[in-house]
């Protein structure tokens, strides 16, 4: 399983965007943007509601590289 995963994810990062969404990024590219204040209704991702809901977070970046 972990050779599968080795060559299907060379280079992974997750990040937190200040006041906003978790973007799950795979090869440079946005796979998807993940909702963390919890006020979306297409959970589990984000629909841009956090903007009205005045949601306030900071930023973080975690990076997983082969
Ligand atoms: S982070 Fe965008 S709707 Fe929750």
């Amino acid at each position: 399983m972990d050779a599968v995963y080795s060559k299907l994810l060379t280079k992974v990062i997750i990040k937190a965007e200040e006041n906003g969404p978790l973007m799950v990024e795979v090869d440079g590219k946005t796979t998807i943007t993940l909702c963390r204040c919890g006020k979306s209704k297409t959970q589990p991702s984000c629909d841009g509601t956090h903007v009205k809901a005045g949601f306030t977070a900071t930023s973080s970046e975690i990076k997983i590289v082969e």
